[in-house]
């Protein structure tokens, strides 16, 4: 493909942006146009057999107030059709080997393929072959009703209450995002525990209110051989088996989500134990694979079923709707305009929803482990600006921390704020949902209208000196996306789905491959030989420059080692 940079589109796009973008004022839009909220906006409805609403769920992506017109919208969709994204989603719902520097497909969709349409990859139908998709949902299925029940009893015969999901990146940040986004399914008499870090804390952390005859230990690795969970894993065995005087049984406590069953067998898991997927799944696509079990387990198959299917139907969405009214794509291209026309660095998700809490870390992984690269289909360096800095927090608590440098500092923010119309705990008479809806619809105005010095003086008593302090510039993009009902498994899974796309349209436009992740691996091999380096008598660290060898000294001076 032809640098992204040289297609016809892009040299329109810029043209477009000298003079329409640059000049663009939001609220002067609206004034112009009273249709630019139904032009600007799309739906998305999820089926009422898996929705919280009884006529299923709505999901609106309020895209109007982007520093768009219609124009901006068709030149970046014809980037996108000379990027050949159309061709590229093709492919990868095709099983083709879309991940060409691992030379694997990208496949994750087939796990929640609850239609069980064939999927194929090499020629095999990933749904239904032996081990495949179905089967390892069934063994899902069985596992979690039965440990669910009691039936699945731990080696003293108690029920297993207390999961401990061993796991680091996408085998840890789905799961944690998820089940605390569905806590309100969640069985109530579970404690759920994630380790992810090496730092000894977290796992001692975990094991210090925990119970060996009631635990349940999830080792969760695509390919279990992380050093973080497997010396996790490992330090979780050794408590195991001293708690239980070595009467303990493994098979009754541990099991593996993994690809690998030679290193799940090594290290002490059953086989029959183990809950497989293919190395078609990447680590942060794998919450819908055998790693969500812990899913599974805290909210009832049932559920984690609904979740899938939530995400099948936007996956449905995304392969089939024209691309001006797909949201996923939308999502995407906005970030590339912002991105490449506007030179925006970072993309803020602020979702007014607390259960959501761990979504911007969860976000931070999918966008950035995909899209920070550099290098494009042809091995040579892109010439233009890449996967931008995802971050975000709760609001309203983000608004009282950050959200001053949103409003008025001097870099451009595109936000996506995110509200469920219903909460699952509307307390004080629904008083705080209001509340919350309110502060959505007030900060996204607040970034668009902003506040001139004529009105901060209309306010009065303002003393000359401090107006330009008040002052508000406005015409700060949003998107808002509202959840028409309450979040349950499928609005979750739809709303996640919305993401991963918006991120393989960003990936497509930028012909970078969004599923490989060279860049974590230079650190992993400087750590391995730095450990040895720690307990040699007499190295000093001289091997290396002088910075890291003078903080190796130092370390092992402090720490008497
Ligand atoms: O180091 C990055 C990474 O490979 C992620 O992509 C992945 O989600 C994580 O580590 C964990 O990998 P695994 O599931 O194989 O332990």
């Amino acid at each position: 493909m032809a640098p992204t940079n040289t297609l016809p589109a892009w040299a329109e796009l810029q043209a477009h942006h000298e003079i329409v973008g640059k000049a663009f004022v939001l609220k002067e839009a609206f004034k112009a146009d009273p249709e630019r909220f139904q032009k600007f906006s799309t739906t998305v409805k999820l089926p009422a057999d898996i929705s919280t609403e009884p006529n299923g769920t709505e999901i609106l992506f309020d895209f109007s107030k982007n520093l768009v017109t219609e124009e901006t919208l068709d030149l970046l969709i014809k980037l996108a059709e000379q990027a050949g994204l159309e061709k590229k989603r093709d492919a990868m719902f095709a099983g083709e080997k879309i991940n060409f520097t691992e030379n694997r497909a990208v496949y994750h969709a087939a796990l929640r393929n609850v239609t069980n349409q064939e999927m194929k990859v090499d020629g095999v139908d990933v749904m239904n072959t032996k081990g495949g998709v179905n089967d390892v949902l069934e063994h899902m299925r069985v596992f979690s009703d039965q440990v669910r029940s009691g039936e699945w009893t731990g080696y003293t015969g108690k029920k297993l209450t207390n999961i401990i999901n061993v796991g680091i990146g996408g085998s840890d940040l789905g799961p944690v995002m998820v089940t605390e986004a569905l806590r309100h399914y969640g069985a109530k008499d579970m404690t759920l525990h994630f380790v992810s870090n090496i730092d000894g804390t977290h796992i001692a952390e975990a094991l210090a209110n925990s119970d060996p005859e009631t635990t349940l230990f999830l080792i969760a690795s695509k390919t279990f051989t992380t050093a973080e969970t497997t010396t996790n894993a490992n330090t979780a065995k050794q408590w195991f088996l001293e708690k239980t005087g070595g009467k303990g049984d493994i098979s009754k406590h541990f099991v593996a989500l993994s690809t690998n069953e030679e290193e799940v067998v090594k290290f002490g898991i059953d086989p029959a134990n183990m809950f497989g997927f293919e190395n078609w799944v990447g680590g942060r696509y794998s919450v819908w694979s055998a790693i969500g079990l812990s899913v599974a387990l805290y909210v009832g198959f049932d559920n984690f079923y609904k979740f899938l299917a939530g995400a099948h139907a936007m996956d449905q969405h995304f392969r089939t709707a024209p691309l001006r009214q797909n949201v996923p794509v939308l999502g995407g291209l906005l970030s590339v305009w912002y991105t490449n026309f506007f030179n925006a660095q970072t993309h803020l998700v602020a979702p007014f929803d607390q259960y959501l809490h761990r979504f911007p870390a969860y976000l931070q992984q999918l966008s950035m482990e995909s899209n920070g690269k550099t290098i494009t289909s042809d091995g040579t360096p892109a010439k233009y600006q890449t996967g931008a800095v995802l971050f975000g927090e709760p609001c309203t608590n983000a608004q009282h921390s950050f959200f001053q440098l949103v409003h008025q500092g001097t870099k451009l923010i595109p936000a996506d704020f995110i509200l469920a119309a219903k909460s699952h705990n509307p307390v004080s008479n629904n008083l705080h949902q209001k509340m919350l809806a309110s502060n959505y619809l007030a900060q996204a105005e607040a970034l668009m209208v902003g506040k001139t010095a004529d009105e901060v003086r209309a306010e009065g008593n303002v003393p000359e000196s401090l107006v330009p302090h008040k002052v508000f510039l406005g015409n700060r993009p949003t998107t808002s996306i509202l959840v028409g009902g309450a979040i349950g498994p499928a609005e979750l899974g739809a709303l996640i789905v919305y993401y991963e796309h918006l991120t393989f349209t960003e990936g497509a436009v930028w012909d970078i491959n969004s599923f490989d992740q060279w860049g974590v691996e230079l650190g992993k091999v400087l750590a391995k030989k730095i450990l040895k380096e720690l307990d040699e008598e007499g190295n000093n660290g001289e091997a290396h420059d002088a910075s890291t060898g003078g903080l190796l000294a130092a370390f092992k001076k402090y720490a008497n080692l």
